[in-house]
């Protein structure tokens, strides 16, 4: 069984195995270990994800660009369908056709099939609802059983980022871990050291553990929607009126979905 570990974030996606004994990301498009968590639907052509989704939209190709899909994790926003060429799709089939795009990109670079999955989560994919939280993390375990996967574990991401920084100390230490996100902003206190980073069960090193839904996402949309969109027309009365007669009503919180522009 080949097992990878999996960074399906709201703003960008990694994917690394186990190589010579040694963690290392992927290549997923081209040379590049990182690539935006992105799904580009084009009518009649195969979908593109990362950079070349973002550069099809970008050139105004005709098709649908949708990101920061993690973000609908934990909401009722998942089981609902949305146009797609013209298919209706729902919003985990979207999620399922992106992660499937990176497995299969993974396994042509890995040489190899890769049927385990350590995936990264959030401390909470929604605030203050631990219902949602589980539903999230279910939903996210039917996704990777349904692209392939048959084994699907979950690892808390700033936990992940305090193994990968355990990696370059040289005595112990305790560490406050902060993973800034695109959607969510992660905190830990961990006890680290390199007498520890072989241990199979850390959780008596993992001190404290908290996070908040604000990330990039939010910081990027407050400043399109209070600095640069007024200077473009937003909120003045001839938008209105064009936003009625185009029937458009304003889109999810965290959900960043483009049409192409017109
Ligand atoms: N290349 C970049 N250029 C500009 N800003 C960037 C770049 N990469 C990341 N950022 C900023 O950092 C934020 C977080 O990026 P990161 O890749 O850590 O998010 P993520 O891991 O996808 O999200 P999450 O962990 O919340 O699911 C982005 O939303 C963006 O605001
Ligand atoms: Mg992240």
């Amino acid at each position: 069984m080949t097992a990878c570990g999996l960074d399906f974030g709201t703003s960008n996606t990694t994917l690394g195995v186990v190589e010579g004994g040694r963690p290392a990301l992927v290549r997923l498009e081209g040379e590049e270990r990182t690539i935006p968590s992105a799904i580009f639907f084009a009518p009649s052509a195969a979908a593109k994800v990362g950079r070349a989704a973002m550069s099809a939209y970008l050139d105004g190709e005709a098709g649908r660009l949708m990101r920061s899909l993690k973000s609908v994790l934990g909401t009722g926003l998942i089981d609902e369908a949305t146009q797609v060429g013209r298919e209706r799709v729902k919003f985990r089939d979207v999620i399922a056709r992106y992660l499937a795009i990176v497995k299969r990109r993974a396994e042509a670079e890995a040489g190899r099939e890769i049927d385990a999955v350590a995936h990264g989560r959030p401390v909470h994919f929604v605030d203050g609802d631990e219902a949602a939280d589980q539903r999230a993390e279910d939903t996210l375990r039917e996704i990777a059983l349904s692209v392939g996967f048959r084994e699907v574990s979950f690892q808390f991401e700033p936990v992940a980022a305090a193994l990968d920084y355990e990696r370059e100390v040289s005595g112990e230490e305790l560490a406050l871990i902060a993973d800034i996100g695109g959607g969510t902003s992660d905190f830990s206190v961990i006890r680290l050291g390199p007498d520890r980073s072989g241990r199979e069960d850390r959780k008596g090193d993992i001190l404290a553990n908290e996070g908040v839904r604000v990330g990039g996402v939010d910081f990027d949309r407050r400043l399109s929607l209070g600095s640069v969109m007024p200077l473009l027309g937003l909120g003045s009365d001839e938008a209105a009126r064009a936003r009625g007669a185009l029937g458009l009503f304003p889109r999810p919180r965290h959900l960043v979905e483009h049409q192409p522009p017109l």
